[in-house]
């Protein structure tokens, strides 16, 4: 399992950074960013389906 960000549809609302820190930064202007490759730790697909549902952008795919 794999996260993504659609940086074209982030509109910096924090959520996935604030509910994920060990899977998603922020950058600079505070639009989120997937830590290293992206890969969710075993243990982490959890949360990862939770930050999906929590983006009010629909900005985050799981690949
Ligand atoms: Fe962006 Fe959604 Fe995270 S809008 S900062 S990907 S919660």
């Amino acid at each position: 399992m794999k996260v993504k960000i659609n940086a074209e549809r982030c509109q910096g609302h924090g959520r996935c950074y604030d509910l994920a820190p060990g899977l998603f930064g922020d950058d600079e202007e505070g639009y989120g960013q997937v830590l290293g490759d992206g890969v969710v730790p075993p243990g982490e697909e959890q949360t990862a389906r939770l930050i999906l549902a929590n983006c009010p952008e629909r900005a985050i795919e799981i690949l």
